[in-house]
């Protein structure tokens, strides 16, 4: 089986001969051949120029037999694209300059043809597909309602996202509208990926794992249901990735997502039990790429191992738990690949 076929065989539930591999932000600052891009380009002009998208998206695929690309972009489109400023400090978290804390920052937003101000990211998957032919599977994503309005309420990273869980409170109305409007958009965006080649799509959820599974019912699944209940009139494989996330497993079916991505402390043979027909990907605790590559060969066996043992290995897809740490050693990446890629 090529790359492609294997991964679409994955996403169809399809008998195997091994899981596909990709990884979280398998494109980033790990690399030599991205910080290279990045001494030359701003971040924003790597997201917005397609050409640039496509050689930081090509970096890993180059290095490793993974199966299958994401494009390269940010979650952060979104609130970019509405008016609200968006900016990477050098060595911070990101930025957003005008927070949403009152009706009159909802107003504000500018949504009159907030798609065309993100075409490029639908331009970026093209001219990947363009690239690539049909050799890779390729992703879409987008950040999940959830997340992009914490972001939006907290004006940046958190590490308990407080102003936005506390707006959720003070002002239910507020933050309805606002994930509706949110939610609105990122369906179209990854409709839009879709068209321009995308085989499947992520939705990351980072910061819904901070949320009791009443405030995600009321809250974050609500806004997810608008997203499936597009996609899935076009049949468009849609993974959630929840951080954190396992107290919600059990919620998460009705989201209407086809699979989930399954953060590090989450029990694959559990999450199978409770989904048999669902994909499921995952989960290696990016901490242990900082480790020994005879750990991450050992553990990344085992995980197949009950891939295969909980499926035949169908419906899975080998990946982290959360995204690639930065000053990970491209070396563990290579031992954890290489032994998805030989395993039998
Ligand atoms: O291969 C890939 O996955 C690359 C594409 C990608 C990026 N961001 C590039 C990026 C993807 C899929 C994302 C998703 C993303 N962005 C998430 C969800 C995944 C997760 O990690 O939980 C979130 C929460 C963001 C928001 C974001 N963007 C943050 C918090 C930061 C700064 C901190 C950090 O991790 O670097 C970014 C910037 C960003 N997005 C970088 C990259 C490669 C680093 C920018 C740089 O300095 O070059």
């Amino acid at each position: 089986m090529h790359s492609r076929e294997r991964f679409l065989a994955a996403l169809r539930g399809d008998a195997l001969d091994r899981p596909p591999v990709w990884l979280m932000r398998q494109a980033g600052r790990y690399l030599p051949g991205y910080r290279a891009l990045r001494a030359e380009h701003s971040f924003w002009d790597v997201c917005q120029k397609p050409e640039l998208s496509t050689r930081a998206a090509l970096e890993p695929l180059d290095r490793y037999a993974l199966d299958a690309a994401i494009v390269f972009s940010d979650i952060l489109v979104v609130p970019l694209a509405l008016g609200l400023g968006v900016s990477f400090g050098p060595g911070e978290g990101p930025r957003i300059a005008r927070p949403l804390r009152t009706a009159a920052d909802y107003d504000a937003w500018n949504l009159d043809g907030v798609l065309s101000r993100i075409d490029y990211l639908p331009r970026a998957v093209a001219h990947l597909k363009d690239t690539l032919k049909d050799r890779y599977g390729i992703l879409g994503f987008a950040g999940a309602p959830f997340t992009l309005f914490a972001y939006c309420v907290e004006g940046g990273g958190s590490d308990d996202f407080r102003e936005a869980r506390t707006l959720m409170h003070r002002d239910p109305a507020l933050a309805h509208q606002a994930l509706t409007t949110i939610a609105d958009v990122v369906a179209d965006l990854l409709l839009a990926q879709v068209d321009a080649g995308a085989d499947a799509v992520q939705l990351f959820d980072s910061w819904g794992g901070l949320l009791a599974p009443d405030e995600y019912r009321d809250f974050a699944l609500p806004a997810l249901q608008r997203i499936t209940a597009k996609l899935g009139a076009r049949k468009v494989p849609t993974l959630l990735f929840v951080r954190g996330g396992h107290h919600l497993l059990p919620l998460l079916g009705e989201s209407g997502v086809t699979g989930f991505s399954l953060d590090w402390r989450t029990e694959w043979a559990i999450a199978r039990s409770m989904y048999p027909g669902h994909l499921l990907q995952g989960n290696i605790d990016p901490v242990l790429l900082l480790g020994s590559p005879d750990v991450i060969r050992r553990r990344t066996r085992a995980l197949l191992e009950t891939m295969r043992a909980t499926s035949e290995g169908r419906h899975s897809i080998l990946n982290l738990g959360h995204g690639i740490l930065p000053g990970t050693p491209p070396e563990t990446v290579a031992a954890l690949v290489e032994t998805a890629a030989e395993f039998r």
